[in-house]
């Protein structure tokens, strides 16, 4: 199957394509155009001219388009879900929950679009000031947002950024990750079939490597919205110039357990969080801080927990699947490699097949060890064993990233005391880590972005402010 890019209301090829295989087995899934640098300047200036009369609808007008394409999304759960899972080697069941979590994002970008309306500031608070002056503060459209999504999530993080910019009036140049580029054309198909004006969202496809920098230092991008890595993200920063960008970028999220937790309970926590998608998630546990006084029970309870998880198949929701390439699957052995150099204790066996690696749990991991820093983003978890909570805070401070923290214990004065202390954006007690509810803050600071999405705030993000003063 040849997938195409929607461009300006048409289905289009380019010269060059690219083949996509499943990670899976290999399958040949189809191919989607390599874009050239004057199909990009066309697709840019196309979604330029298509912004004029997208801003000026209603806002409820827009709303209409979002609500039809989340239908049509929720219609098509299982193709694009099958598809999804072939794509990125995600359990089926994960994967059709995506497209059913990604048409709930819409509908809930659209309202929360139709409550997000200005303000009127009236004078008379400072002495200087006349009572009579009023302020009309609106919310404009910051113009033509680049869309660049990852491979993890590419429907929904996709969705993530396109819908948010959307119900602000923005039109979207979306670029899909390349392992995840059908997924992410079929979530645009579904905004096609719901209607939306001709350039409102054009598509972009070729790899990040060869045409990400052009895209980025496009004049015509008014606003960047980037989801992936640190060092692609740093190189946005870079080529950004004085445009706004939102980034969400790498983590090393840590799980600190006290000696008062409660120990199952954050066994269970720890292995979901650290393992769920064979722990390719930016939100996945990286590393366990737990209190040398229950290290050894816990480390018992999640070893257990770990030995419940099934490797395989996607399409048998298998806990673990193939990684999404060979490439991940090298870097991962490396960390285990040096770990094990360095002294770091498996509690389980290590064993690759092509680019399925099974779950390894380290205890003993020491702060030397590169598994204590870098993130594997996929199923290795470390266990570091501390003196004190305070040592727990300073190794997660002493992160380049910082995204999220857990805090297992039972002291919820304790918890938020250990809260207030993490450079991070979001810190659970008593949970994993994770993004949602989409309608929360979600953000990372330091290495780990900069800028706030969740739906209200992504909203906010991709809107400036005009204020219109006028004497009454
Ligand atoms: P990635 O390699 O950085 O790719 C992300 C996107 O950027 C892809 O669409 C990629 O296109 C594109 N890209 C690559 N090089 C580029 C360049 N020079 N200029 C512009 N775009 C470029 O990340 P990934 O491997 O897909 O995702 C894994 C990483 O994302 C992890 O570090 C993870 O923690 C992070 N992540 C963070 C969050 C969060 O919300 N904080 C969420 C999910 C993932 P190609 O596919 O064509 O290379
Ligand atoms: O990979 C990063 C995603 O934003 C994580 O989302 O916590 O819902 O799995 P999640």
């Amino acid at each position: 199957m040849k997938y195409k890019n929607l461009v300006n209301g048409e289905w289009k090829e380019s010269e060059k394509e690219i083949k996509i295989y499943s990670p899976i087995n290999d399958e040949e899934l189809g191919s989607v155009p390599s874009m050239t640098r004057e199909e990009v300047d066309y697709a840019m200036e196309t979604a330029k001219i298509a912004l004029g009369g997208w801003r000026s609808l209603a806002v409820v007008e827009r709303a209409k388009y979002l609500y039809k394409a989340a239908e049509i999304l929720e219609r098509d759960k299982e193709i694009i879900g099958t598809v999804l899972a072939k794509e990125v080697s995600k359990g089926i069941k994960a994967a059709i929950s995506e497209v059913v979590r990604t048409a709930d994002l819409i509908r809930y970008s659209a309202e929360e679009g139709l409550r997000s309306v200005g303000e009127i500031v009236e004078g008379g608070s400072f002495e200087a000031a006349s009572k009579r002056k009023v302020a009309m503060v609106r919310k404009e459209p910051m113009g033509l947002v680049l869309a660049i999504a990852p491979f993890n999530y590419p429907v929904n993080l996709s969705a993530s950024k396109i819908a948010p910019a959307l119900i602000g009036g923005n039109v979207v140049l979306f670029k899909p990750p390349t392992q995840g580029a059908i997924s992410g054309l079929l979530l645009v198909k579904a905004f096609h079939e719901a209607g939306i004006p001709a350039g409102v969202i054009n598509t972009v496809t070729g790899k990040g490597s060869e045409i990400g920098d052009y895209l980025i230092a496009h004049p015509l991008v008014d606003f960047i919205n980037f989801t992936g890595s640190t060092p692609v993200g740093k190189r946005i920063g870079e080529l950004a110039g004085m445009r706004p960008i939102l980034l969400e970028l790498g983590g090393k999220d840590g799980a600190i357990v006290s000696d008062d937790a409660d120990l199952e309970k954050a066994a269970k926590d720890i292995v979901s969080g650290a393992f769920s998608y064979s722990g390719q998630r930016c939100t996945a546990i990286k590393r366990v801080l737990v209190m040398e006084s229950v290290a050894d029970k816990l480390a018992g309870l999640i070893k257990a927990e770990v030995e419940k998880l099934t490797v395989g198949d996607p399409f048998e929701n298998a806990d673990i699947t193939p990684l999404i390439d060979n490439r991940a699957a090298d870097f991962i052995e490396g960390l285990i490699e040096d770990a094990q150099e360095k002294g770091a204790k498996a509690l389980t066996q290590i064993k690759r097949e092509k680019n399925l690696l099974w779950p390894v749990l380290f205890d003993h991991v020491t702060l030397d060890m590169r598994i204590a820093w870098e993130e594997p983003f996929g199923p290795v978890l470390p266990l570091i064993r501390i003196k004190s909570l305070d040592e727990a805070i300073e190794i997660c401070n002493g992160s380049e990233y910082g995204l999220q923290t857990s805090v297992f214990t039972k002291n919820i004065v304790q918890a938020f005391d250990i809260a207030g202390k993490l450079e991070v954006g979001t810190v659970q007690i008593n949970n994993k880590t994770q993004r949602g509810p989409d309608n929360f803050p979600f953000l990372g600071i330091k290495g780990s972005g900069v800028g706030v999405q969740g739906i209200k705030y992504s909203i906010e993000s991709m809107t400036k402010i005009k204020s219109i003063v006028i004497d009454l």
